[in-house]
């Protein structure tokens, strides 16, 4: 089986990695790819939203089956482009119809379907511009903290939490009037706090029958101990410690099922990766949100603790019939640092030479922002590596990974040496 990947980050060398490990897997394109990928299949230089682009190539390359990164092109319909078209129409998709990307594309719409399913969530209302004086009173009434979700995608920046109510009238103001986040904020979602502790699950789903893959936590601030600003992501663990099989089970009977059955009630066709995003509020799982791919950089532990081969799950997944496949997950502890870039999640250095990876002795080193540079690896993005290491417990997953990111350097190179030290 041709596959192509879309993307370029850590997520997508993770998948790359492992499909490349599949006997059933032929030539393996990533498009755009980075300097990681090519180590398991061939980069073509075509961004994620041409989607014209992408149907040449998929019909010059004989390819076979397109597995979608990132949310973008998702949420932009080029599962339906692909369906739209005679020429590639058979050629399975795997990553939801833009209607059931709105899970993630649009929080109203995630929040309403969390509603009409009974799934349990954050109390909440959306508001317009044209709302703001309703939106002001149920301001006054949620209590403190006050959450603010911009209702499109935001690239992870579009939630606020407001310690005061004038501080979340002052951003409703500024997200629904003055555009604070474009388009993006023309909707917001005000919606009351959650405390407990976060977690990912994610469901592999062929609209019908469904897998639910190993749990992750991730790591968002810049900084050690959960300090400073927000970034894509510093680190994940995989497994949860905290997420046993007791909560593991509330999960699949008080979201999963609903959501897979909601979806199929209405209609909404979903052949993909459903991201959980959880708070265990004393015991009990509550929605924060739906992502309709995988997480990154949760995929770089989750993945490497699939033994069964994921092209046989995919085409499981295309084909509907999931529930004849195989899903067999390592006991072992998985813990991914995530590099960085200095200056990142500002303005960060780019194109550094990256030297020390044929160091790295007990972890799997994914790239994110590099690329080639003649013979040297460079840095170009803000987050440039993923580091995982698989080990028999936690403590040592996590050593490993910290201490074979030490042995990598580039100019400006930071990294947290804290992650999943608060489940140990
Ligand atoms: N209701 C809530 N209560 C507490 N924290 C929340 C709540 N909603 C979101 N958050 C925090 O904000 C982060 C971002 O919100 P999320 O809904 O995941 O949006 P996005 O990932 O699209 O930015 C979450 O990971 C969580 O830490
Ligand atoms: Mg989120």
């Amino acid at each position: 089986m041709n596959i192509l990947i879309l993307g370029s980050g850590g997520r997508e060398s993770a998948f790359a990695w492992k499909l490349a490990q599949s006997p059933k897997c032929g030539q393996l394109l990533i498009a755009p790819g980075n300097a990681g990928t090519s180590q398991y299949g061939t980069n073509v230089n075509i961004g994620v939203n041409d989607f014209a682009g992408i149907k040449q190539l998929v019909l010059s390359n004989n390819i076979n089956m397109v597995l979608v990164g990132p949310e973008e092109p998702l949420v932009r319909g080029i599962h339906d482009f692909f369906l739209a078209d005679d020429a590639i129409k058979h050629i399975p998709v795997i990553g939801p119809q833009q209607e059931g990307a709105q899970l993630e594309g649009s929080k109203d719409f995630s929040k309403q379907f969390m509603a009409r399913h009974n799934i349990p969530a954050a109390k909440s209302q959306t508001f317009t511009r044209e709302t703001l004086q309703e939106g002001f009173e149920y301001l006054a009434t949620i209590g403190l903290p006050i959450v603010l979700k911009a209702d499109g995608l935001a690239a992870g920046k579009g939630v606020l939490i407001c310690l005061s109510v004038q501080e979340a009238q002052q951003e409703l103001i500024e997200m629904l009037t003055e555009a604070k986040f474009g388009a993006a904020s023309s909707k917001v979602v005000v919606e009351q706090f959650l405390q407990g502790i976060e977690l990912s699950v994610f469901v592999l789903t062929d609209g019908s029958n469904y897998k639910v893959l190993p749990s992750a936590k991730d790591y968002k601030r810049i900084g050690e101990g959960d300090t400073g600003l927000n970034t894509g992501g510093m680190g994940s663990v995989s497994p949860v410690p905290f997420a046993d099989a007791e909560f593991l089970k509330k999960i699949e009977d008080r979201i999963i099922i609903p959501t897979i059955e909601g979806l199929k009630s209405e209609k909404i066709p979903y052949k993909g990766f459903i991201f959980i995003g959880l708070m265990n509020c004393g015991g009990d799982p509550y929605m924060i949100e739906y992502n309709c791919r995988m997480g990154d950089p949760e995929t770089e532990s989750v993945l490497p603790r699939i033994e069964s081969d994921l092209v046989d799950l995919l085409s499981g997944v295309a084909e509907g019939n999931l529930n004849e496949k195989q899903l067999v997950i390592s006991d072992k502890i998985a813990a991914t640092v995530v590099m960085v870039a200095g200056g990142y999640p500002g303005e960060y250095l780019k194109n550094k030479v990256i030297t020390g990876m044929e160091n790295v002795r007990g972890s799997q080193v994914f790239h994110a922002g590099t690329s080639m540079d003649g013979d040297n690896v460079i840095t170009t993005g803000g987050r440039v590596l993923a580091v995982t290491s698989l080990q028999d417990n936690l403590f040592d997953a996590l050593q490993q990974a910290t201490a074979d990111a030490s042995r990598i350097y580039y100019d400006g190179m930071y990294f947290r040496k804290d992650i999943g030290f608060d489940l140990l």
